[in-house]
């Protein structure tokens, strides 16, 4: 009876069930980690044909997984690609999406009024033990929490792009995260395969903080015409061993989630002249250019 028990309050404590609002980039493969580690996982976005993009997105990421993990033994890949993909729902509703998480990862629109509102409304139809995070690059998690009556449930899980490839994971505790939820969500970190670091709500935690204005000042540079966008991120590799230079990484990001983490920093931070608007970076937003998602950035994909 004991360890009954012991099973029983263990299992209240850990993170089982997730949903992940957004499916682009980072959603897709925040979910397909967690279902790779045997979480339920509910994948919310806002119509069936982004959903459709997104399923189609964790498939190919994971065969690419299963084919390094299980070289030596290709059945057991396709066993765990099965596995893993069983364990993901989609869905477009929202509200529904919630009642049964433990841990809701929003990875949406790097806006603050967006971000408002989903947390807003979700906060009133998920459970009281659920912990809201949010994977924002660059905005505050104290003040995207402020909307909600769960400031100690809250904080942020910061993943990297491609999430099943990069190791990191950054947990953002705010003043008013209780230890319990930072507990929790430095453990589910480990429990999907990630090495955490933890950092203060500061703007960028640590890593955008710096290769953020590395971005900024390339793009800066390619617009003066110092040097070609490909001599910059030849520089970079070659010269400071970055895996990609610059100008490629901004595109991988996507130029829209750049801009608008100059614009928000900008905002808030005007005399910083590193956050000051970039006119080439914003016309490629304006035409619709964002990189490699849409095809074409500062270079032009398949
Ligand atoms: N899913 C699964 N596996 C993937 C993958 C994906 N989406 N992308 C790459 N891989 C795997 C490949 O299958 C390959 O596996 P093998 O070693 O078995 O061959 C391995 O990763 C390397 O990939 P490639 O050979 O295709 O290419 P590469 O060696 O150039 O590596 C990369 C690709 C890992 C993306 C590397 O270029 C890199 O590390 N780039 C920098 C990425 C980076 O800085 N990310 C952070 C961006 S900032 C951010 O995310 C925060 C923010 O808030 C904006
Ligand atoms: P993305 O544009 O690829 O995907 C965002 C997805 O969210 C889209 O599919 C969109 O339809 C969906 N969405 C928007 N509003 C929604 C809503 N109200 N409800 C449900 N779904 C909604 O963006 P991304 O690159 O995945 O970035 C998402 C978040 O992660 C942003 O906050 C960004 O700053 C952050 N981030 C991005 C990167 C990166 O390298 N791209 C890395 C780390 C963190």
């Amino acid at each position: 009876l004991p360890s009954l028990v012991f099973v029983r309050n263990f299992a209240s404590n850990v993170i089982q069930n997730i949903t992940v609002v957004g499916g682009g980039l980072m959603g897709s493969g925040i979910a397909q980690v967690a279902a790779q580690a045997g979480n339920s996982v509910t994948l919310v976005d806002v119509n069936d044909d982004l959903l459709k993009k997104t399923s189609q997105r964790i498939e190919t990421s994971i065969q690419r997984v299963a084919k390094k993990v299980y070289k030596e033994k290709p059945e057991d890949g396709e066993k765990f690609i099965t596995e893993s993909l069983k364990k993901i729902t989609y869905s477009t509703d929202i509200p529904a999406s919630v009642t049964k998480a433990d841990l809701v990862v929003e990875a949406i629109v790097e806006k603050m009024d967006i971000k408002h509102k989903l947390f807003s409304s979700i906060d009133k139809v998920a459970p009281e033990h659920t912990i809201f995070a949010s994977n924002t690059s660059s905005l505050s998690i104290t003040e995207i929490a402020s909307v909600t009556n769960r400031k100690d449930r809250f904080g942020g899980l910061h993943f990297f792009n491609p999430v099943p490839v990069m190791k990191l994971l950054e947990v953002i505790r705010t003043n008013e995260t209780s230890d319990e939820t930072y507990q929790k969500m430095m453990a589910w970190g480990k429990a999907i395969g990630k090495v955490t670091i933890t950092c203060k709500d500061t703007p960028g935690f640590v890593v955008n903080r710096l290769l953020v204005p590395i971005l900024l000042e390339a793009i800066r540079m390619y617009e003066r015409g110092d040097a070609s966008a490909r001599d910059i991120d030849i520089a970079l590799k070659l010269g400071a061993g970055h895996p990609m230079g610059p100008l490629e990484l901004a595109d991988y990001v996507g130029l829209d989630t750049n801009k608008n983490i100059v614009d928000g920093w900008h905002a808030k931070f005007p005399d910083n002249p590193l956050f000051n608007p970039i006119d080439s970076l914003n016309k490629l937003v304006a035409e619709g250019k964002l990189g490699v998602k849409t095809g074409e950035g500062f270079y032009k994909y398949e």
